[in-house]
């Protein structure tokens, strides 16, 4: 194996989606929903299922712009595991259910660096997520010291187990995971290669491959190495920040996804 075929099962959708971090005001989010609910159009979404996951503030307005019946998912950037109760200043998941997401995005690197978001609690977070018929967006990465001394796939597959303790097939089978290496992400981030995505791939394809909804890639993904990053073996998608910021930019990518889906349909 190459490492570098298609990966997924070709009926599996490629899931490009964005987390707009901390940005976008309730006029700013109106606007990205709007532009992109007017260029949705078949030839994007062939194969394609497009996530947005918007502040807590706009949660509510962005399904209700979407409409009932939008192929758009809207996912929430964290939640609590309890219903309820005196936590001040959290949100639970109940509380973005009821706002309209349909995923929780849990243990984004940004979180576990500046917020202490341990692996148990990442694991608290899916679980309760799971009770509540939502979708868990797990993200797991290394920091480039574990990279460099060639653990990565260890550490990734600590934080997933970790993550993941305690679900069932059945469970696991609504669970997506996205692959984010720290040293990817974020205005200090560089883009990896593909040849670096090989090995983290391969392990979390040997374990995953099959019993999540999908694996993604995210960190720097940029219009140009969009397509290259599809084709790394077992990348079933795309979770995307500053390129995506910008609707045309999100527009476009969903574009190439597409048109690799449509490729590798055609045996290309
Ligand atoms: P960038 O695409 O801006 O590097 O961010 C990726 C990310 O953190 C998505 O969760």
């Amino acid at each position: 194996m190459n490492g570098m075929s298609a990966g997924v099962s070709s009926v599996e959708p490629l899931w490009v989606g964005t987390s707009w971090k901390m940005n976008k005001t309730l006029g700013q989010s109106r606007e990205w929903t709007t532009a992109l609910s007017e260029n949705l159009s078949s030839n994007i979404l062939d194969g394609v299922q497009p996530f947005v996951v918007p502040s807590f503030t706009a949660i509510s307005a962005v399904v209700q712009l979407l409409g009932e019946r939008s192929p758009v998912l809207v996912g929430a950037q964290n939640a609590h595991w309890e219903d309820s109760g005196a936590w001040t200043g959290e949100v639970s998941v109940l509380q973005v259910k009821d706002a309209g997401a349909r995923i929780v995005e849990i243990g984004h690197s940004e979180r576990r660096e500046h917020f202490h978001e341990t692996t148990a609690i990442t694991c608290l977070k899916v679980a309760a997520t799971i009770r509540h018929g939502l979708t868990p967006l797990l993200c797991i990465g290394e920091p480039a010291d574990i990279r460099e001394a060639g653990e990565s796939s260890a550490y990734i597959l600590g934080q997933a187990r970790g993550a993941l303790d305690g679900l069932n097939e059945e469970q696991l089978k609504d669970v997506v995971i996205a692959y984010e290496p720290m040293w990817a992400i974020g205005d200090n981030g560089r883009s990896p290669t593909t040849e670096e995505l090989v090995g983290p791939f391969d392990a979390l394809g040997a374990e995953y491959s099959g019993r999540v909804k999908a694996l993604l890639y995210g960190g720097s993904v940029n219009l140009n190495n969009a397509e290259h990053l599809l084709k790394v073996d077992h990348v079933g998608g795309l979770f995307v920040g500053r390129t995506a910021w910008d609707i045309d930019g999100y527009l476009q990518l969903l574009d190439i996804a597409a048109a690799h889906m449509r490729s590798r349909a055609q045996g290309a």
